[in-house]
């Protein structure tokens, strides 16, 4: 849909950019220029700059760059035309739209959204009604409560009755036909009610529009889901379930889960542990994944705990890689035993799914681990597969940096599990290169633990559990160990001055000094931050075995699988 290009220069001239960002962003006016945070990356000190008298902003951390209408389409997820209608709207003028095709196109796509969105207050009608007793019965079943039915839009879709309801507001059948609530038979051509009979999700789009719908059988009626055909105002694979609801935990900085189904979604929202969202029944697609970097940039994909959450593992590794830029990234948790998240809330509690997600694998380690668990690494032969699949992988990110940056990690241990194959007949731990070497004493290990935390915080969730179940007896220990992993586990991304800054906020400036300070230097031998990851890594393990009485050597030789 054409609008004619002076039409935006004057929306430019009439509303201020600050204005137009301004209502997501806090913004401090500095000179000509505005600054606040930036919307696009997750910062603590503000980059992004906005200017109005030339209509752009500019983020310094992230590059983000762009004009109101950009600004909009990000955000708000806008098309360009629903943009353009925005910023007309703040200017209180109307769009002219140029051509009669494109205003009819409008008023249809108008008319599909208003029958879904009075088709979703009918379902929800339908749930309170005597007839959506069964439903009720079903959704309290599987753990929701009210207040959950609400944020959702649950619903009920009667055995009939949509069609009548709909006419008497005044829509057509043609208009039903094609928002798709309704179907025509192909044996006598009469119309019936698509959804029958099933607990109703309205799919929305990031505005909250309903746009389709998924909907469960009560029982086991197959399909147990039925999805809303593509449409004029739908497509599977642009759309995340409950994304609209997930913006509210992002806010409160909840790391961002992404899960299979729409049972799963609601169940992690509702618990509180993280933000949650789900595409439609497919695997990730290229478009999903973009919009899950405008709300993360690390989000958590779930994957039930099957054989088809394998293969959807290895997939959506295949769809991300080449998507990768410096700075986005995302880490995978599998569900154990066959189970999905919601089975995992359920059996579990928040404490057992938080305990999945803390122990989610980055990008780098799922992509080893899933190509190397499909070959018999005891081979050369194999190995060279292994190798050469690796590498083929690697290629595939299109970007230059993220790409030589893989390149290097991948040649590296590929070059360590080469000089241990040469040793010995199996597989390679990593070898330190330097060591800690606490003095003994149960105190000063537990010590040494959290100082290898303390500077490389990226490795506390993979030992979360075993950090938790250790007791120094020494309380301001324990509370530096709290801190320290409920900060992590909030904000998976904390680096060393973050987590620094966490903790001094906290009250714990004291402890974290004495932990990183000249004389914890000396008593350890070295100073923890010169260790690489991977040495820390193998170190703190050694440790914590030690601690936790698993060996009785006190061997910083010995070789621990990774
Ligand atoms: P699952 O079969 O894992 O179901 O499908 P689930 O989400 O755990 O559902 P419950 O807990 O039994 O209610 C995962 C997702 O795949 C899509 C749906 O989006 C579902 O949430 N799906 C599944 C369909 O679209 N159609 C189906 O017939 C089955
Ligand atoms: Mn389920």
């Amino acid at each position: 849909m054409a609008v004619p290009p002076e039409f935006i220069e004057d929306l430019r001239q009439r509303i201020p950019l600050s204005e137009v960002i301004g209502k997501r962003v806090k913004l401090i006016r500095k000179g000509r220029r505005f600054i606040g945070l930036c919307p696009f990356h997750s910062e603590k000190t503000p980059s992004f700059s906005v200017v109005d008298d030339d209509g752009f902003y500019h983020c310094f951390g992230c590059g983000a760059h762009g004009d109101a209408i950009s600004f909009l389409r990000e955000t708000d997820g806008l098309d360009f035309i629903e943009a353009v209608d925005r910023l007309a709207d703040m200017a209180g003028i109307p769009v002219p739209h140029s051509t009669p095709q494109d205003s009819v196109k409008l008023q249809q796509r108008k008319a599909t959204l208003d029958i879904l969105e009075a088709t979703a207050c009918f379902f929800q009608g339908a749930l309170r009604r005597d007839e959506g007793k069964a439903a009720v019965r079903y959704i309290r079943n599987r753990g929701l409560a009210a207040d959950t039915i609400n944020t959702y839009r649950l619903g009920y879709a009667p055995p009939g009755g949509l069609r009548a309801a709909l006419a008497a507001r005044g829509f057509s059948d043609a208009d039903m036909l094609a928002a798709g609530v309704i179907r025509k038979s192909d044996r006598d051509g009469s119309l019936f009610d698509y959804f029958r009979d099933r607990v109703m999700f309205p799919i929305e789009s990031q505005q909250g529009k309903v746009i389709a719908f998924g909907a469960r059988a009560l029982g086991n009626a197959q399909p147990k889901y039925l999805n809303s055909g593509e449409g004029p105002t739908f497509s599977k694979k642009k759309i995340l379930y409950g994304l609209v609801q997930a913006r509210e935990g992002l806010r409160r900085k909840l790391p961002l889960v992404v899960t299979e189904g729409y049972m799963d979604v609601i169940a992690i929202q509702r618990s509180g542990t993280a933000a949650a969202v789900a595409p439609l029944g497919t695997a990730l697609t290229e478009e999903q994944i973009i919009s899950l970097w405008k709300l993360h940039d690390e989000p958590i994909l779930c994957f039930d705990g099957d054989a088809a959450g394998q293969r959807a593992q290895i997939r959506a590794l295949e769809r991300i890689l080449p998507l990768l830029t410096p700075g986005k990234s995302a880490r995978l948790a599998t569900m154990p035993d066959g189970k999905d998240p919601d089975d995992v809330l359920r059996e579990s509690g928040n404490d057992g799914f938080l305990k999945q997600v803390a122990v989610a694998r980055s990008l780098v380690d799922s992509l080893w681990d899933a190509l190397a668990s499909q070959r018999n690494l005891r081979q050369p032969e194999s190995r060279a597969r292994f190798w050469q699949e690796i590498r083929g992988q690697v290629r595939l990110i299109n970007n230059n940096q993220v790409r030589s940056a893989y390149g290097d990690e991948i040649e590296s241990r590929i070059a360590a599990m080469r000089s241990a194959g040469r040793q010995q007949d199996g597989m390679p731990p990593f070898r330190p290169m330097a060591v800690c070497r606490p003095r003994a004493g149960m105190i000063n290990r537990h010590r040494a633990v959290l100082a290898l935390c303390l500077a490389h915080p990226q490795l506390i969730p993979g030992i979360y559990e075993q950090l938790l179940r250790l007791e120094s007896g020494d309380a301001s220990l324990e509370s530096l160990k709290k801190a320290a992993i409920d900060a992590v586990i909030r904000d998976p991304d904390l680096d060393v001055a973050a987590l620094n800054y966490h903790l001094t906020e906290v009250g714990l400036a004291e402890q974290v000094a004495e932990l990183s300070g000249e004389e914890m230097r000396a008593r350890l031998g070295c100073d923890p931050a010169s260790l690489s990851s991977v040495d820390a890594s193998q170190q703190l393990e050694e440790i914590l075995n030690l601690v936790s009485g698993k060996s009785g050597v006190f061997s910083y030789t010995a070789q621990v699988p990774k």
